[in-house]
C-alpha cells in the first residue's frame, strides 16, 4: 500500500519472476500456483503479516504477439480498488489504455460503475485518457437500447457533444432534409415517428486542412419493408456503431488539438415499417443527382453515408472517412475482430493497419475491386444500391459509397461490427469501439500537434 492507498499490479513477463527478487517466501508461492508469468496469468500475494494481499502479478507472457491492450483481462478480474503499475516496459502505454478500456462497465442509467481504477502515479498521459474516454462513448452509445436512443435522443446527445467541445452545430431535420436536398436521408427515415435528420458540427480553424468524418446513425435497423428474420434483427440497436465511432474519434482529435478543420457529419433515422416506409424499386434522386433504385429497403445505410458523403465532397476535405454497420458480408469476410478498410490512399491503408495492430484497434484492408460495380446495373435509374448478385456484399457496398465520395482528397471507408460478441482482453462483451485509435494516430501523424 502506499499514500493513496493503492495495490501494487506487478506486471511479469514469462520467466521474468526471479529477477523482481520478490524474496523466497513469494517465489514458492507463486510455484505452488503454478505462476510463471504466462500471458493472462493474475495472482494474488499474501501478506502474510497482516493477512491481506500485498499486491497482485499479473503475466504478460513473452514479448512477441502480445495483445497490446492484455492488462485489460486484470482489469475485468480485479475487483474495486486503485492500483499502481509496475514492471511495463516497451508498451506500457497501450497496456495502461487496456487496463482502463477492460474496466469498462455499461451503466443503462449513467453513472459510475464500480470497477478497478489507476492509482494517481499510474495515471497515463492525457492523450490516453482522451482514447479511452473516446471508447467509452462510443460503447455506451452502442449499448444503449433503441427505445432510449431513437433519433431524437440520439440527436440531443449529438448535440450536446457539439456543445461541451465548442463545435458549431447544425441539425436538418424532417422535410428540410427535403428542401436542403438530403431525398436518401428523408427517404430512409421517413416511416419512423422520429423524424431522420442530417447532424453537421465543425471545429477548428478554418484555414487548417479539411478533415471531414461521416458515420452510420440508423438507430435501429428492422430491415425495413425487406424486414429482417428475428435473429438478424435482434442486435439492430447497434447499427448507430459507425456513428458512435466517429464521435469517439472526433472527440480524440479535438482533446488532442490536431491542427485541422474538423467536420463531422452524421445522418441519424430508424429504418422503420410504417406506411410511408420506402419500397423496393423505388427510385430516388440522390443529393449528388444519381438517381437509384432501391435492390433492398435492408441496404440503408448505404444510401443515407451517400447524401452525406456526396455534401462533405462539396467542399473538397482533404481527407473523408467513414464508419458503418454497413454489411453483414463484411462479418462473413473477417468476423467481429476486425474492421473491413477500403480505400485508394496506400499510405493512409498502411498507417492505419500499423498504428490499429499497435493499439489494439486492427483493421485488414479490402479491395476496392472495380469490376463489381457493374452488378449494380439498373433498367429503370443510373445504379441500383445492390449487386444483382450476393458475393463480395461488403465490396459492393464500399463500390456504392465511392461513386459519391469524388472530390475528397482520399477517402477511408470502415465497415465495422460495433459488437464484440465474446469478452476479449480490454474489451467486455457487448458494444465496442473500432477505427479510433488507427485513424487518430493515422491522422497525427500527418497533422501533427504544435508542441
Ligand atoms: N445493418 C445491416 C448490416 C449488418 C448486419 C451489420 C449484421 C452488422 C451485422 C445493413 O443495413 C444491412 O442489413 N445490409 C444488408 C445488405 C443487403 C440487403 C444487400 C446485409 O448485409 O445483409
Ligand atoms: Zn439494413
Ligand atoms: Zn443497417
Amino acid at each position: 500500500m502506499n499514500s493513496d492507498g493503492a495495490k501494487a499490479l506487478i506486471c511479469v513477463e514469462e520467466g521474468g519472476l526471479s529477477a523482481l527478487g520478490l524474496g523466497d517466501a513469494a517465489e514458492n508461492w507463486c510455484a505452488a500456483n503454478d505462476f510463471t508469468g504466462k500471458s493472462g496469468q493474475l495472482l494474488a500475494l499474501p501478506d502474510l503479516a497482516n493477512g491481506g494481499v500485498r499486491a497482485h502479478l499479473f503475466g504478460l507472457g513473452s514479448r512477441d504477439g502480445r495483445n497490446p491492450l492484455l492488462l485489460g483481462q486484470a482489469a475485468a478480474a480485479l475487483s474495486k480498488g486503485s492500483y499502481r503499475l509496475e514492471g511495463l516496459k516497451s508498451d506500457a502505454a497501450e497496456q495502461a489504455l487496456g487496463f482502463l478500456l477492460g474496466a469498462y462497465k455499461f451503466q443503462l442509467s449513467g453513472g459510475e460503475a464500480d470497477a478497478p481504477i489507476l492509482s494517481s502515479e499510474s495515471t497515463p498521459s492525457a492523450e490516453v485518457l482522451a482514447l479511452r474516454d473516446a471508447a467509452f462513448l462510443a460503447r455506451d452509445l452502442i449499448n444503449l437500447p433503441a427505445n432510449l436512443l431513437g433519433p431524437d435522443a440520439y440527436a440531443t446527445r449529438v448535440l450536446e457533444f457539439a456543445e461541451g467541445h465548442k463545435m458549431v452545430a447544425r441539425e436538418i431535420r424532417g422535410d428540410a432534409l427535403l428542401d436542403e436536398n438530403f431525398p436518401m436521408i428523408h427517404a430512409v427515415g421517413r416511416a419512423s415517428s422520429q423524424a431522420p435528420r442530417l447532424m453537421d458540427l465543425t471545429w477548428g480553424d478554418p484555414g487548417h486542412p479539411k478533415v471531414t468524418l461521416v458515420g452510420k446513425g440508423v438507430t435501429f435497423d428492422t430491415g425495413g419493408l425487406d424486414l429482417k428474420p428475428a435473429s438478424a434483427m435482434a442486435l439492430m440497436k447497434k447499427d448507430m456503431g459507425g456513428s458512435a465511432n466517429i464521435l469517439g474519434l472526433a472527440h480524440v482529435i479535438m482533446a488532442n488539438r490536431l491542427p485541422v478543420r474538423l467536420r463531422v457529419l452524421v445522418p441519424i433515422v430508424e429504418n422503420a415499417v410504417s406506411g410511408s416506409a420506402f419500397r423496393p424499386g423505388d427510385v430516388l434522386t440522390s443529393r449528388k443527382g444519381i438517381t437509384v433504385e432501391i435492390g433492398n429497403t435492408d441496404a440503408e445505410g448505404r444510401l443515407i453515408l451517400a447524401d452525406a458523403l456526396a455534401l462533405a465532397t462539396e467542399e473538397k476535405p482533404e481527407i473523408l472517412i467513414d464508419m458503418a454497420t454497413l454489411t453483414g458480408a463484411a462479418r462473413i469476410a473477417v468476423g467481429f475482430e476486425l474492421a473491413a478498410l477500403f480505400t485508394a490512399s496506400d499510405p493512409l491503408a498502411d498507417a492505419m493497419a500499423k498504428y490499429g495492430n499497435q493499439w489494439g484497434d486492427p483493421v485488414w484492408r479490402m479491395p476496392l475491386w472495380q469490376n463489381y460495380a457493374s452488378g449494380m446495373k439498373s433498367k429503370v435509374a443510373d445504379i441500383n444500391h445492390i449487386a444483382s448478385q450476393s458475393y463480395a456484399g461488403a465490396i459492393v457496398a464500399a463500390l456504392f459509397l465511392e461513386k459519391f465520395t469524388e472530390g475528397a482528397g482520399e477517402w477511408v471507408h470502415l465497415d465495422i461490427s460495433g459488437w464484440a460478441l465474446e469478452p476479449r482482453p480490454g474489451r467486455p462483451a457487448g458494444g465496442t469501439e473500432a477505427g479510433i485509435r488507427a485513424a487518430y494516430f493515422a491522422f497525427k501523424d500527418r497533422f501533427p500537434p504544435r508542441a
